[in-house]
């Protein structure tokens, strides 16, 4: 961080992103005319850039901030992706905007996220990476705002380096992450992080009856990992929120085998719910988050073999509900259904799972927006809240229980799948029935885990998703019921 008056440029060659707003007004030092700059394209819209050198030669980078009065952390962080494109150095540097919507700690986090997660790229698994990460930025401020955009700089780092995480860990080919995998690297990560873990093997599963899990991992020759997370706070009287998420290291429908088309390829991303979880964990110590979180990942694959559930089968819930299985790509809501129950018998003030569950809320929403679910409204509300706040953006979808009969089974308490319409409803509706009335939301997320075309700071691939939402809403969460 380095203060406007105190700290002029870098000059040595470090480009410099310098904003221009819509009226095209440029600062003394550049060296080209505002005239020149227009002509160039550079109208001050938010995405347009314009590379050239201050009056010393130093590169500089125009990058556009639109309308000031409208500039919110949002339109920054879209803004600053398009500079940290333009500017391909490891070594950056950005003169910070200042608006009325934006206050000198907000900007400095949205300017720290946008550059970071813009420049993302998983390339451990290459031999000659394509994408130059961002080693170091330095935000150019006002003398009075150095110390308030310094901590919100820290916590853009914190929230981007969750989110990179997050991508990382869907990212990863499904066969070097495996469920066991998965399980030792949140080991990891609990240590260098602060936060508690405990792992849950075939046989402690088996020992708290979640069939879930187990029936989903039936056909798999990975054996299958519940990893329980947690984040206390010294404050004993702290809210207390539980995360639960879908962990399913690659969806292969199982005996329902998935066709062999774009769709599956993306299928290793079905544990962003889980990996979202994991990488807010990581955040939640360095942000010193007030709220008590415990979390439980569910993890394993879901593969077809001699061994797999069948259609047909009914499998045990923990606590005993039964469930015929009718569909074995339902898989999401049978692993979920004995960690929603785990966490409703522990104490807790609210429930939030998140999950890449149905094909049709990516039908329903497009692969940008989340479905949000829930049978509590001022919960759900929270959520929304963290979403807009993320620029992670979520839309409520409603939990409409005139459906819910389209779950009854002749066989077993519930079956696992409805009609043809409504798939995405028909899911969170089942998740609801293992919440024992708990306030309750359910995020689906099999849009925007998935990015197939790059814009802004978000990569095409696995968009880590979550990390950043559910951090927020552990910050600020507030429990909804008193009983
Ligand atoms: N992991 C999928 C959901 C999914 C589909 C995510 C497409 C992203 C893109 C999930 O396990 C699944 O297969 N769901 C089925 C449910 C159906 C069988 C009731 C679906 O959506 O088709
Ligand atoms: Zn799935
Ligand atoms: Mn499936």
């Amino acid at each position: 961080m380095a203060s406007r008056g105190a700290a002029p440029r870098a000059g040595n060659g470090t480009p410099t992103g310098v904003p221009v707003t819509s009226s095209g007004e440029l600062p003394d030092d550049v060296a080209i005319g505002a005239q020149t700059a227009q002509a160039a394209g550079m109208t001050g819209a938010v995405g347009r850039t314009l590379v050239c050198a201050d009056t010393s030669g130093s590169p500089v980078v125009l990058y556009g901030v639109g309308d000031p009065d409208a500039l919110d952390a949002s339109a920054l962080r879209d803004a600053v992706a398009a500079f940290a494109h333009a500017a391909h150095a490891a070594r950056l540097e950005l003169v910070l905007p200042e608006g009325p919507l934006l206050t000198p700690e907000a900007a400095a986090q949205a300017a720290v996220e946008g550059v970071l997660l813009a420049r993302y790229g998983y390339e451990p698994l290459k031999a000659t990476p394509s994408v130059t990460p961002v080693s170091s930025l330095t935000l150019l401020v006002e003398d009075a705002s150095a110390e308030a955009a310094l901590r919100g700089a820290q916590r853009g780092l914190v929230l981007a380096r969750a989110t990179a995480l997050a991508r990382d860990l869907a990212n990863a080919p499904p066969n070097t992450l495996t469920a066991v995998g998965m399980a030792e690297c949140a080991a990891r990560l609990a240590a260098e992080s602060g936060f508690r873990i405990e792992v849950f093997d075939k046989e402690a599963l088996t020992e708290l009856g979640c069939g879930g899990l187990l029936g989903v991992n039936a056909g798999s020759a990975e054996p299958p990992r519940m990893i329980k997370l947690s984040h206390t706070p010294a404050d004993h009287g702290a809210p207390r929120l539980t995360l639960v998420g879908k962990g399913i290291m690659y969806d292969s429908g199982g005996i329902s085998l998935k066709p062999g088309d774009a769709v599956h390829a993306t299928m290793k991303n079905d544990m962003s719910g889980a990996g979202a979880i994991l990488a807010a964990m990581t955040a939640l110590p360095a942000l010193e988050c007030p709220t008590a979180v415990t979390a439980y990942l569910m993890c394993t694959d879901n593969m077809p073999s001699g061994t797999a559930t069948k259609l047909g089968d009914v499998l045990s819930i923990r606590g005993g509900t039964t469930v015929e299985v009718l569909n074995t790509d339902a898989e999401g809501r049978l692993v979920m259904a004995d960690a929603l129950v785990l966490a409703s018998e522990e104490p807790t003030d609210a429930i939030v799972d998140i999950a890449t569950l149905t094909g049709a809320c990516l039908r329903a929403l497009g692969a940008e927006i989340a479905g949000v679910f829930g049978n509590d409204q001022p919960l759900v509300t929270q959520v929304l809240a963290a979403a807009r706040d993320t620029g992670e953006p979520a839309w409520q979808l409603p939990l409409a229980r005139r459906y819910r009969a389209e779950l009854e089974s002749d066989v077993a308490d519930i079956r696992n799948m409805g009609g043809p319409n409504g798939a995405a409803i028909h899911a969170a509706l089942f998740l609801e029935d293992f919440v024992a009335g708990v306030p309750w939301a359910h995020i689906d997320i099999a849009g925007p885990a998935q990015n197939d075309k790059a814009a802004s700071w978000r990569p095409r691939g696995c968009t880590g998703f979550g990390a950043r939402l559910l951090t927020e809403l552990a910050l600020n969460f507030r429990p909804v019921r008193t009983s």
